[in-house]
């Protein structure tokens, strides 16, 4: 079965819709643990929009599952990952712009400055992970710079499986699963970790969790707005159980 990461950004994000100290995103990761999170993600963006420093700080400090911090590939951020050396972090593009990560990294493009980072990174002792496309260039291009592993974006096929019927049978949505699936035996094949994550939720997940030699799934905004009507500690145990 799938391991969860459950990002808790969001938590992050309706405390500062008030400029305050509450939601505390450090208590939503001890009530995430104790409905069965294996993994706690966390995005410090540049410009600290969510999660801040103090947030990644305590965190660091009391997460007893495995902290995943995401950031972008930049030197501010791979400055602050190893002096915190989080057990993981996962990089991903950042846009200023963007409400919510857009898709995955460009890694053919930018392959001798993220070798560097994974580099420097790896040399802290992280666990790196690559958020990228269900994309054969930009998968081998993973291996080529020394990723420990690769999330493959799940949006392409939550948006099928919004739009198109929400039954993983219907031709649109079973090719998108499909997709996933080749990318995650490339990964395996080239001696990597098959992550995936994005736009995940409690009626699309079930396919995602079936793929062969899936580890890890990363889930937030489903989770956490189960989370308003249930509480976290409850919507993460019944997305692990989705897993199973
Ligand atoms: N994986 C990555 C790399 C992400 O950037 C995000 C969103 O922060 C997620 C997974 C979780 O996506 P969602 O909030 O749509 O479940």
């Amino acid at each position: 079965m799938a391991e969860l990461g459950v990002n808790i950004d969001h938590v992050a994000t309706l405390r500062q819709a008030r400029r305050t100290y509450e939601p505390d995103p450090v208590w939503a990761a001890v009530e995430a643990e104790l409905g069965g999170a294996d993994v706690l993600t966390i995005h410090l963006r540049e410009d600290r929009r969510h999660i801040n420093d103090r947030d990644l700080e305590l965190l660091r400090q009391t997460v007893q599952a495995k902290l995943n911090l995401e950031m972008a590939a930049t030197e501010e951020m791979v400055a602050i990952a190893c002096r915190q050396r989080p057990q993981m972090a996962t990089l991903v593009p950042e846009g200023r712009q963007e409400i919510t990560t857009e898709g995955g990294l460009d890694v053919v493009g930018e392959e001798s400055r993220l070798r560097d980072v994974v580099a420097r990174l790896k040399g802290a002792g992280i666990f790196v992970s690559l958020f990228v496309d269900a994309d054969l260039r930009q998968i081998e291009a993973a291996a080529r710079v020394g990723a420990d592993a690769c999330e493959i974006h799940t949006g392409p096929y939550a948006e099928a499986f919004h739009c198109h019927g929400r039954d993983a049978m219907a031709p649109a949505i079973a090719s998108e699963i499909e997709k996933i699936a080749v990318a995650g035996a490339a990964i395996r094949e080239l001696g990597m970790r098959f992550n995936a994550g994005h736009a995940l939720n409690y009626h699309n997940v079930a396919a995602i969790a079936r793929l062969p030699g899936l580890a890890e799934l990363h889930i937030g905004h489903a989770i956490v707005c189960r989370a308003v009507f249930v509480g976290l500690r409850q919507a993460v145990a019944e997305m692990k159980a989705r897993l199973s």
